[in-house]
């Protein structure tokens, strides 16, 4: 069976029992506690807590998704023959509050364990066919913290009926799974093995984690699942890897094509890393050194370093991403905006291009500097890698020309580092003062430094209703980051300004302000909403109610800028003070960003 009629029969196996099919979400999650999506359940989390209701939302307590994911943990192994960067995970999820847990219910509401396990096992058996003697399965052993899964472990064994030597108790570590980030839902999970290998992983969230790290018991047990597509489908094509199988054969016939002399771990590398730089940028993350986008970069210099290694001339990015597009385009349109996407990594090459050449010359230094004891330490190599951005990769290659060594492990430590500091600057956006905007939820900051902030994010709303008047409605939002000090605001727009669009904008802005308009939320219907025309960020996924902020309104000389937003705002456009535009540069080929002040 190939990937197509994979993706095919898991979403007929699980429409048959009520399942509602709702889309990827990004891989830039909503969720601040996480870099990346890591698991089908993110982009849920707030239905499990029962914020958010899916029958509302999708008509159904019971959804399947084909989520793609981005593990980061992987990226060190990448080049053996099971390890991907980005992969796609099938799962079957139930929001709760249970409604029937009977496999034979094909209805809308929340199921629980009976029926998970049940589906688990006829997908598998039933509908890819797979004998039942290659299977294993394993629940929850229980610790000090959540008992023995008994009531899992009596499904398979009386209901199923797998024999009780095919049923492992597990560990916490293999079979306790989430929250993603410090809190959320999580629970004991029973796996699927098939030959061995664990091919679906069924979690049945009872527990919410506190942060404290206390579990509390979920008030709406829900269900989360995962089966890795990859894998599966590896398996059903009868193929030895992931780099054979339907899915990157493709693209592995054209790293051959171009770099025929790499080995095959290198163009393994290429596959994976290349396939999710693509997916990356079509979520919007463009190469920094901080956090996704600090991934990104890793990704991309570590492809570059090798092509300055194998001495490969072809031009990479341009000849990659069309033979991707042509194999996930259908499934993923994001990534169907090429032309972008090929910018986007031609920018990134011109500044590793420069950056080799400055670092082969510190380089050059620290050998001269190292030449009695022949080492480079993992400070040296860091700050190399750091200041220089040249991949390590390539200084190994260096290292064992001039026979010296390389003290790797200090390296990595540094890194683990410095992921570490991004890490935490992730969940501290607004200048580490606890302001969470777009939520509702402000938490503590001075009130003068509260006051600013607010101040910046309408005139974010303001800003981005100017650039849209100025310069059309394609102009779309890519990011936004407000710090008491400043607001920064990164959109598509393909070429810089001119002085005068900057000025006109500017001025757009601060009419507004002097024009003392109000500053409103109402919540309506996201249908409304949409007819209203207000302006949605594309990365977000919206409840079926939501807030809308609006400036201006009929009373004032007609609404100016109309946004789905949490808040908060100020109550009059007068409160800000006047608006400055400090910087306007290109993030990457066609986004650019803006910094402005207030005050
Ligand atoms: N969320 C679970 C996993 O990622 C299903 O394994």
């Amino acid at each position: 069976m190939y990937s197509k009629d994979l993706r095919k029969h898991f979403f007929n196996f699980f429409h048959s029992k009520g399942h509602v099919r709702v889309p990827s979400s990004s891989l830039i999650p909503d969720d601040p506690s996480v870099l990346l999506t890591t698991a089908g359940m993110q982009q849920f989390k707030r239905y499990y807590t029962g914020e958010l209701n899916a029958t509302d939302d999708f008509g159904s307590q019971r959804i399947a998704t084909i989520q793609k994911c981005f593990r980061t943990s992987d990226i060190e192994e990448v080049g053996d023959k099971t390890h991907l960067t980005m992969f796609e995970m099938m799962g079957n999820f139930s929001f709760g509050p249970v409604g029937s847990d009977d496999p034979e219910d094909d209805g809308k509401e929340g199921y629980f364990k009976r029926a998970a396990i049940h589906w688990g096992y006829q997908f598998i058996t039933e509908v890819l066919g797979i004998d039942p003697d290659r299977m294993h399965v394993t629940v929850f052993g229980g610790d000090d913290e959540t008992p023995f899964d008994g009531e899992a472990y009596d499904i398979w064994k009386d209901e199923v009926g797998v024999p009780e030597d095919k049923i492992l108790k597990g560990v916490r570590e293999d079979n306790f799974w989430g929250p993603t980030g410090e809190e959320g839902p999580c629970g004991p999970c029973t796996e699927i093995y098939v030959d061995g290998v664990e091919v679906w992983n069924i979690v049945f969230n009872e527990f919410y984690k506190e942060r404290g790290g206390t579990y509390r018991k979920a008030e709406r047990p829900g269900i989360d699942t995962g089966m890795g597509f990859e894998r599966l489908s590896v398996m059903l094509e009868g193929v030895d890897n992931v780099f054979e199988s339907e899915l990157f054969r493709p693209v592995m016939a054209k790293i051959e094509e171009l770099a025929p002399n790499m080995d095959e771990a290198i163009k393994r590398v290429f596959a994976d890393h290349l396939r999710a730089a693509t997916f990356l940028i079509a979520d919007g993350v463009v190469p920094s050194n901080k956090e996704a986008g600090y991934i990104l970069r890793r990704l991309l210099r570590r492809v570059m370093a090798y092509q300055v290694k194998y001495d490969v001339h072809a031009n990479l990015f341009e000849e990659m991403v069309p033979v991707i597009k042509e194999l996930f385009g259908e499934i993923y349109p994001e990534i169907n905006d090429s032309d972008r996407i090929i910018g986007v990594f031609e920018t990134e090459k011109t500044k590793f291009q420069e950056a080799v050449s400055r670092g082969l010359k510190e380089m050059e230094k620290i050998f001269e500097e190292n030449r009695e004891e022949k080492r480079i330490t993992g400070e040296q190599a860091f700050n190399l890698f750091s200041t220089y951005g040249f991949p390590i990769e390539l200084l190994k290659e260096f290292v064992e020309g001039k026979q010296f060594t390389l003290d790797e492990e200090g390296f990595q430590k540094k890194v683990a580092e410095h992921q570490e500091t991004s890490r935490a600057g992730a969940g501290n956006k607004f200048g580490g003062h606890g302001l969470v905007l777009d939520t509702g939820e402000l938490k503590a900051g001075s009130e003068e430094e509260m006051k600013k902030t607010v101040g910046l994010h309408t005139a974010t709303h303001l800003l981005n209703w100017a650039l849209r008047h100025e310069l059309g409605d394609e102009v779309k939002q890519m990011g936004s980051d407000i710090n008491p000090e400043r607001l920064r605001f990164d959109f598509t727009f393909d070429r810089k300004l001119t002085m005068e669009e900057r000025q006109k904008i500017e001025d757009l802005v601060n009419d507004k302000i002097n024009a003392n308009l109000p500053v409103y939320m109402r919540e309506m219907p996201k249908e409304e909403a949409e007819q209203l025309g207000a302006v949605a960020f594309f990365k977000h996924k919206y409840p079926a109610i939501v807030k809308v902020y609006s400036v201006g309104s009929e009373a004032s000389g007609g609404v100016v800028s109309r946004e789905f937003c949490g808040g908060p705002h100020v109550e009059y456009t007068g409160q800000l003070g006047s608006f400055k535009i400090t910087k306007e540069e290109a993030v990457s080929a066609g986004i650019r960003r803006i910094r402005a002040t207030i005050g």
